[in-house]
């Protein structure tokens, strides 16, 4: 009886010495998984305005790709070229421009501007977008996203803005 209630105590003290390794192991591993699944939801994301290029550097009519910075203005230096994004940019007329985001609308591929045609196109799923980034075909629910542009001082600025995805 005695032994019985030794070798009990040693498994509880071995359950709970276990729990307890456990259950602080997973709080230092779990924190910041869930830092980085909730941290969006109470910090929203900042509207940039970015510079892509100079007034004189775009012709009317044409569409061109213009790169910029995720962290413009606030560098992260371990983002490498993971920071690096693009947006399509079109001159309308003289201080009139209309900036695409790259991003498909389906899932977040790419999309390439093909000037002759006057279409956007995406290689993932073959979504076509027309010219005004209106769906002309394939899978995408909707148009491509757009974002502002202002002309400053001879400098092109487009807002960018975290972009919703359909899934
Ligand atoms: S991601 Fe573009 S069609 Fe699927």
């Amino acid at each position: 009886m005695n032994i019985t209630r030794k070798l009990m105590t040693r498994e509880v003290f071995a359950g709970l010495f276990l729990a307890t390794v456990g259950g602080i192991g997973s709080i230092i591993v779990g924190l910041p998984i869930i830092g980085v699944v909730l941290g969006p939801l109470f910090t929203a994301p900042k509207d940039v305005w970015r510079d892509v290029g100079a007034i004189s550097d775009f012709k009317v009519g044409e569409t061109v790709q213009v790169k910029y910075n995720y962290n413009q203005g606030e560098v992260q230096q371990w983002s490498g070229t993971t920071q690096e994004t693009a947006a399509w940019l079109r001159r309308n007329s003289g201080t009139s421009f209309t900036a695409f985001a790259v991003y498909c609308t389906h899932l977040g591929c790419p999309v390439h501007w093909l000037a002759a045609p006057r279409i956007f196109l995406c290689p993932c799923h073959g979504s076509v977008f027309n010219g005004d980034g209106t769906v002309a075909g394939g899978p995408a629910p909707r148009p491509l996203f757009t974002y502002p542009v202002r002309v400053q001082s001879g400098r092109v600025q487009i807002k960018t803005q975290p972009q919703p995805l359909s899934l």
